[in-house]
């Protein structure tokens, strides 16, 4: 039997075969739409039955639940550190994230943080200017350290924990360690300076202060602060002196070290990068739990204060991952991992020429297992915006170098620098497009609406197609995470409950503690949360 036969033949319309979409004509049915098929989900425990007619998802399922994938709906995971340690996606644990403001780039993260904490890995942040993570960080128990003018202090001297591994060290790790912990003070010294002045110091008093420290560690007993390296360079040691090649003469010395000199006195005497550096570190940082550094109370407008207690959070809190993985490498401590966020990269790079380079020097980890790193900025061209061509080169191997790159919604100026990096279909980029659209006005309210790409991301690996995922808050996220006026802290970090009445006024009705649920109001009679549903009754 021919296939032909088998279509319906209509004896009413002359034995004719309707058409691909119904009968054309009048009264036919004829459909100009084609309706796609409905389609559900479900596990391969549930749908097996279903074969052949079932399909796997294209996206990956290893890692952090993230959200949906836009365009078919299924459930994505994605993180740096699963889909490098475990997947195998991707070639080194990293991921920079790209996006306009407030288009959810930190929440992302956010959520990555926290799924990563479920795995057991700690999140670092190394740095938070908003707050964005400090409600994450205190919700996991972890450390908060407050820095800013008169709240804390972070000394760029301080060896922090790897003068006791050494001791605990030897041979090669034992010599390593130094050598890292020497290198990154230095590099905060001449990052510091750099950011004073705008303008790199030369390279002959990088080779005084490098001197002047290892004279400083011979002769201190304790942790040194920023003013007894001002005091060794001002005492003129003959090591200092030869560096410096004063040829014998003193008056020399002083004129070489003048620059140096002044620059010190400024950091030391409080100047305009504040005492924040030159005193002892007063709330050091524990390396088994997360931990967040809160910088938010220094105002935006102070942008060099920010970039440099951003640097020095980041050399900080690298120094102490490289010191724990040296010991774990010795097998003197259990192997941690870590997940370190570096938030608002901009603001650094912006800061002064040849920041790039310390960013660089910093932040990259001798041994990049199971650490891992998320990079976040606004667009390529802030990167490129940078004055120096070098600067600008190197800025741009932030991205090239990461494992994944996740981009939120980007203008089309940004397409020509972004596909020089990340390779992206017209369609792609059209995505990126769009998702940066104004949000529309409610008419209703008078204010704005959410915009539409915010929590929309398009996840890159290399030159494979990227995946468009939303995030979907939870609610406990939202809670964490929450801007509501009923809920407000008290002074001592305690949840108030605020009542706001019609007329906008707003009145603190009682304090609850979130250690005592018994002191939480009782709930609603009139409302059951139904456990199965999530449907009130
Ligand atoms: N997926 C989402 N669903 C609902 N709200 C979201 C989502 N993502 C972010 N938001 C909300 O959008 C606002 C901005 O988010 P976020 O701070 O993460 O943006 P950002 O891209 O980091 O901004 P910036 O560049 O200014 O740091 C926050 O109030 C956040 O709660
Ligand atoms: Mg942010």
């Amino acid at each position: 039997m021919s296939k032909k036969t088998k279509k319906p033949v209509d004896p009413t319309r002359g034995g004719r075969r309707p058409m691909p979409r119904g009968w054309p004509g009048m009264g036919g049915g004829y459909s100009t739409y084609l309706q796609a098929p409905a389609e559900w989900r479900g596990t391969t425990v549930q749908v097996c039955g279903l074969w052949p007619f079932a399909a796997g998802t294209g996206s990956p399922m290893v890692g952090v639940p993230i959200g949906r994938n836009i365009l078919s709906g299924a459930t994505m995971c994605c993180d740096p550190i699963s889909w490098f340690m475990r997947a195998k996606l991707i070639s080194n644990p990293s991921m920079f994230v790209l996006g306009k403001p407030g288009l959810g780039k930190s929440t992302i993260t956010r959520r990555m943080a926290l799924g990563l904490a479920g795995y057991g890995i700690q999140p670092l942040v190394l740095g938070d200017l908003k707050p964005d993570y400090k409600d994450l960080i205190e919700a996991l128990g972890g450390q908060v350290i407050q820095l800013g003018r008169g709240r804390g202090h972070l000394n760029v001297l301080d060896p922090g924990e790897s003068r006791e591994a050494a001791l605990r060290l030897t041979g090669k790790a034992r010599e390593a360690i130094q050598a890292d912990a020497h290198g990154r003070r230095q590099t905060m010294v001449s990052a510091l300076i750099s950011i004073m002045r705008s303008a790199p110091p030369t390279d002959r008093e990088e080779t005084i202060i490098d001197e002047a420290l290892k004279v400083l560690d011979e002769r201190f007993q304790g942790t040194p602060v920023l003013r007894d390296l001002l005091q060794v360079v001002q005492d003129a040691p003959d090591r200092v002196r030869n560096v410096a090649l004063d040829r014998g003469s003193l008056d020399r010395y002083r004129q070489i070290t003048e620059g140096l000199e002044a620059s010190l006195i400024g950091l030391v005497g409080g100047g305009r990068l504040g005492e924040i550096f030159s005193e002892q570190t007063d709330n050091p940082m524990q390396m088994d739990r997360p931990v967040v550094f809160d910088v938010s109370n220094i105002d935006d407008s102070e942008t060099n204060l920010q970039a440099a207690v951003l640097l020095a959070c980041w050399s900080y809190g690298f120094g102490a991952v490289a010191v724990s993985q040296a010991l774990a490498d010795a097998g003197l401590e259990p192997r941690r991992h870590y997940f370190v966020i570096l938030d608002e990269l901009w603001r650094v790079l912006r800061a002064g020429r040849g920041l790039v380079d310390r960013v660089d020097a910093l932040t990259r980890l001798n041994r990049q297992r199971g650490v891992g790193m998320a990079m976040i900025s606004h667009t390529m061209s802030d990167l490129l915006a940078l004055e120096h061509p070098e600067d600008r080169m190197k800025a741009k191997g932030f991205v090239e170098r990461s494992g994944m790159v996740i981009c939120g919604g980007l203008p089309r100026a940004e397409m020509e620098n972004l596909t020089e990096v990340v390779p992206m279909s017209e369609e792609e980029q059209n995505m990126l497009i769009g998702w940066q659209d104004p949000p529309a006005w409610d008419p209703a309210t008078g204010e704005e609406a959410a915009p539409p790409g915010r929590g929309n991301f398009l996840v890159k690996v290399g030159g494979r197609p990227g995946i468009p995922v939303h995030v979907g808050l939870t609610s406990v996220e939202r809670e964490i995470n929450d801007t509501n006026k009923l809920w407000r802290t008290g002074a001592d970090g305690r949840p108030l409950k605020v009542e706001v009445a019609d007329d906008g006024t707003e009145e603190v009705v009682e304090e609850y503690s979130l250690d005592d649920p018994a002191l939480l109001p009782p709930p609603d009679p009139s409302t059951r949360v139904v456990a199965r549903t999530g449907v009130d009754e």
